[in-house]
């Protein structure tokens, strides 16, 4: 590893920063330290080469290095010692995570646990640690009956094969982690939830600021095109490009929020940023959510493209509605989603054609 300068205490590590949300981050980064470093093995199957990725701000020193070993931190610390450190690195295949489980406990769990070990070790702690974690993290969420809050629990194989798709009488409700409890439906789910908990009881016990986001569906230029496991919108918009139907799963009114990712660097730079400490994660949404039939057409008359088609296929472990209640994040962070999906999709549409044309 290179020696450098980036000494002292105004320096901000970013693990997994050369990726979607890390680029993003990255210029704001930039303005607000003296010296930003990030930290990311520049993963196969996210980045199409081992290049530095050029939408990372060239003021960031870019150490590629995996997190999940313990002799990346000790070289790391040996010559860095961050103020504030910005948690992106992971697996997030979430279908992927059930048949690759060692993989994303590996890397989501044990690059978190190394990561804290060594600030211990070599008793440079930093001041706040920010965790992007994930709406995955509620699986099906709460739903209200006749006014009462339930866990209907994951959706069984029975319930789907019959095309019974929504829970009997009953309604979703907008994910609050100050008022819904997480319950995991994957295994990257699971892993997610673990590194909120790590990080919370090591934070505590080490007198460090935890700073817990929970994202939920991000979206927009500068996302993998490589990446086959993440990314619906942008899927989207290469179906529709071609001039192909959309094609829905279930029947077409499963619900999302799409954040377009400039909203969600606003958002982790703000938790960055704060002196705030919150007791429950905040979540980060659009402040609107649409079903899945809604956002493709949208994509297919940008497109031109013929209108979606339901098709009655589902996946295991998919959720059925999913969207963030915002109010805390805006209060906490005095932050506010900007992007409507029509915009957002104006955006992606206009990045994906210029990098695939
Ligand atoms: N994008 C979303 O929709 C979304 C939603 C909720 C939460 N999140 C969380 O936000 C974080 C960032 O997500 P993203 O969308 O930028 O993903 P991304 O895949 O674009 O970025 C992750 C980065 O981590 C790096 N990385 C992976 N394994 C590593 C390892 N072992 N060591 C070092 N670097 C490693 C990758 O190379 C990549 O650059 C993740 O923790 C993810 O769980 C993302």
């Amino acid at each position: 590893m290179p020696a450098d300068n980036t000494r002292g205490n105004n320096t901000c590590l970013v693990t997994g920063g050369a990726g979607f949300i890390g680029s993003a981050i990255s210029g704001a980064l930039a303005d607000a330290f003296d010296n930003v470093v990030a930290v990311d093995n520049l993963h196969p199957q996210v980045h199409a080469t081992t290049d530095r990725p050029d939408s990372l701000d060239g003021r960031v020193r870019l150490v590629v290095a995996d997190v999940a070993e313990a002799q990346t931190w000790d070289e790391l610390l040996s010559e860095v010692a961050p103020d504030v450190v910005v948690h992106l690195a992971a697996e997030t295949g979430t279908g992927q995570s059930l048949s690759e489980s060692t993989r994303h406990s590996r890397v989501n769990v044990v690059g978190t646990t190394q990561m804290l070990d060594a600030f211990h070790r070599t008793g440079k702690l930093p001041r706040r640690i920010v965790l992007t974690s994930s709406r995955a993290v509620y699986g099906e969420g709460a739903w209200r009956r006749d006014g009462e809050l339930f866990y209907p629990g994951p959706r069984s194989r029975s319930m789907l094969e019959r095309g019974v798709w929504d829970f009997h009488d009953s309604s979703p409700t907008a994910m609050d982690a100050s008022l819904v409890e997480p319950r995991p439906a994957s295994v990257y789910a699971a892993t997610k939830l673990a590194q909120e908990q790590l990080l919370t009881l090591w934070a505590d016990a080490h007198g460090v600021q935890p700073a817990i986001v929970r994202l939920q569906n991000v979206y927009g230029p500068g996302q993998s095109l490589n990446n086959p496991y993440t990314g619906i919108v942008s899927l989207f918009c290469r179906i529709a490009k071609r001039g192909d139907s959309i094609p829905l799963y279930e029947d077409g009114e499963v619900r999302r929020d799409f954040v377009l990712i400039d909203d969600v660097a606003s958002a982790v730079v703000a938790a960055t940023l704060s002196d705030e400490v919150w007791e429950h994660p905040l979540d980060i949404g659009s402040g609107e959510v649409q079903t899945i039939a809604t956002a493709a057409a949208v994509i297919a008359e940008r497109y031109g493209a013929p209108e979606p088609h339901v098709t009655g296929q589902f996946r295991h472990g998919d959720v059925r509605h999913a969207w963030a209640d915002v109010a805390r994040a805006r209060q906490v962070l005095g932050w506010s989603p900007r992007y409507d999906l029509r915009a957002g999709i104006d955006r992606l549409g206009a990045w994906i054609d210029e990098q695939l044309d």
